[in-house]
C-alpha cells in the first residue's frame, strides 16, 4: 500500500480571496497587487549589467565543494557587517541557498520531531509549512499594539515548556515591521534557549534614525543564529544564497557549527557561481533603492491616511505596511470587496494570523503609480462603506 506523510499533505482548498483572483485573471481583468512583494519586479533602477558581470569568473568552471560555503564568500558575508558597524568571524558564517533553507537545516540542529519552537505572531505564514517539514510544533507568542508594537513576554513565558527547542524572532517582523528593541533582546535571551533572529529586512529600516536595528548577534551569553540573504538584502532572491551567522559562546557555537556543516555537505546546495559573485552583489548595495521605494510610498502612505477612518500602524521597517479598517467588515470581507469592486489586492490580516479584524498588509514595493492608485481606490472604498 502506498501511503504520503502527514508532514506533505497539502492544502487543496483556495481560499475566497484566492478563487475571485483567479476568476478575474481568467477574464483578463487587469487587478492592482498591492501584495507584490518580489524585488525583480520593482520598477526602480537595477544594476543590471555590474550584476551579470560579477558572475563572469573563470572559477565558475571548477567544483570545490564546501559544506559551509566557500571561505571567501563567508569571508564577504563578514566583511559587509563589518562594514555596517557588526563584528562578525567569517568562521562563524553558513552559507544556505535560501532562508528558507536555514530554518529547516536549524530546526534538524536543534529540534526532534515533537519539539516545539516559539514563533510571533502576527509573522510571517511560511513558518507552518517549514516547520511542518521537519516534523516541529510552532507555539505562537503575542506581539501586541498599543501605538508601538511590543513582545507580549507573559504570552512568551507562558509559551515555554519542557519541549521548547528556540525562540524565532523577526526583527525587523513581517508584516508589523517591528524592530525587536535591545530591552527585549536581552530578556529573551535571559531564558537560555537558543535565539533564532531573521533579520532578513534588518536594512529596511522606515526612518533613518532607526538604523542600524538591534541584531542578535549583538547578545553574549546565548546561542544565536542570525539569519540573512542576498533575497531581502539584495532584492535577488533568484540567486538562491543565505546565510546564517552564529553568535554566542564557543563551547555552544562550536558543535552547532559542526552540525551544520554535517547537514551542508549532505546537501551542498548552494552554487558556486553566485558564492564566487557574493562580494560584488553585497558592494552593489542594491537594496538601497528598494530602501528608497518603501520609504516614499509610506510617506506618501502617511498623508494619504491622516484625517480618514484608516490607521496606519507604526512600523520601523520591512517591506509592508499594515492598515486597521473600520470593523463594519472582517478583513476578509474587506479584501474580497476592495478585489471585487476595486481591482486592488491586498493582503488580510488572517494571513498574519492577526488576533482580531480588521488589517489589511500592502506591499511598499510597488511603483509608486501603482501604489497611490490602489491606496486612493481602498480609501474611496472605505469611507463609502461607512458613509
Ligand atoms: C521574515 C521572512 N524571512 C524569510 C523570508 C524568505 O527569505 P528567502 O527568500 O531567503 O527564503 C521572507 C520572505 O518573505 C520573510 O518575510
Amino acid at each position: 500500500m502506498t501511503t504520503f506523510s502527514k508532514r506533505s499533505t497539502v492544502c487543496t482548498t483556495p481560499n475566497a480571496i484566492a478563487i475571485a483572483l483567479e476568476k478575474l485573471r481568467n477574464e483578463r481583468v487587469w487587478v492592482l497587487d498591492l501584495t507584490m512583494s518580489n524585488p525583480t519586479r520593482a520598477t526602480i533602477l537595477r544594476k543590471g549589467s555590474a550584476i551579470l558581470e560579477a558572475f563572469h569568473r573563470k572559477a565558475n568552471l571548477r567544483y570545490d565543494p564546501a559544506p559551509l560555503g566557500l571561505l571567501r564568500a563567508r569571508q564577504a558575508v563578514a566583511s559587509d557587517y563589518v562594514k555596517h558597524g557588526i563584528a562578525l568571524p567569517a568562521e562563524r558564517v553558513v552559507l544556505t541557498a535560501s532562508t528558507s533553507e536555514a530554518y529547516s537545516f536549524l530546526f534538524k540542529v536543534l529540534c526532534d520531531p515533537g519539539d516545539q519552537v516559539l514563533v510571533p505572531c502576527p509573522s510571517y505564514p511560511l513558518f507552518e509549512w517549514l516547520a511542518r517539514g521537519d516534523s516541529v510544533e510552532l507555539v505562537p507568542y503575542r506581539l501586541v499594539y498599543d501605538g508601538v508594537w511590543h513582545i507580549d513576554f507573559a504570552s512568551l513565558e507562558a509559551a515555554i515548556g519542557s519541549k521548547t527547542k528556540a525562540v524565532i524572532l523577526v526583527n525587523p517582523n513581517n508584516p508589523t515591521g517591528s524592530y525587536v528593541k535591545a530591552s527585549e533582546l536581552q530578556r529573551v535571551a535571559s531564558y537560555g534557549l537558543p535565539v533564532i533572529s531573521d533579520e532578513v529586512f534588518g536594512r529596511y529600516a522606515f526612518r533613518p534614525e532607526t538604523e542600524p536595528g538591534t541584531t542578535a548577534l549583538a547578545l553574549e551569553d546565548a546561542l544565536v543564529f542570525v539569519l540573512g540573504g542576498l533575497s531581502k538584502q539584495a532584492g535577488l532572491p533568484q540567486m538562491k544564497l543565505a546565510w546564517i551567522a552564529l553568535g554566542g559562546p564557543e563551547r555552544l557555537v562550536g558543535p552547532a557549527l559542526e552540525r551544520l556543516e554535517m547537514l551542508g555537505d549532505t546537501f551542498l546546495s548552494v552554487g558556486t557561481p553566485v558564492q564566487h559573485a557574493l562580494r560584488k552583489l553585497l558592494e552593489l548595495e542594491q537594496g538601497d533603492g528598494l530602501r528608497a521605494q518603501t520609504r516614499y510610498n509610506l510617506a506618501w502612505l502617511e498623508k494619504q491616511v491622516a484625517g480618514t477612518a484608516v490607521t496606519l500602524l507604526r512600523g520601523e521597517g520591512g517591506w509592508s505596511a499594515v492598515l486597521r479598517l473600520p470593523r463594519v467588515h472582517s478583513d476578509e470581507a474587506w479584501a474580497l470587496l476592495f478585489l471585487k469592486e476595486d481591482r486592488v489586492l491586498v493582503h488580510p490580516g488572517f494571513f498574519f494570523d492577526f488576533e482580531d479584524d480588521a488589517y489589511v498588509v500592502v506591499s511598499l514595493l510597488p511603483s509608486e503609480v501603482q501604489f497611490q492608485e490602489g491606496i486612493k481606490r481602498l480609501l474611496a472604498r472605505v469611507q463609502l462603506s461607512i458613509s
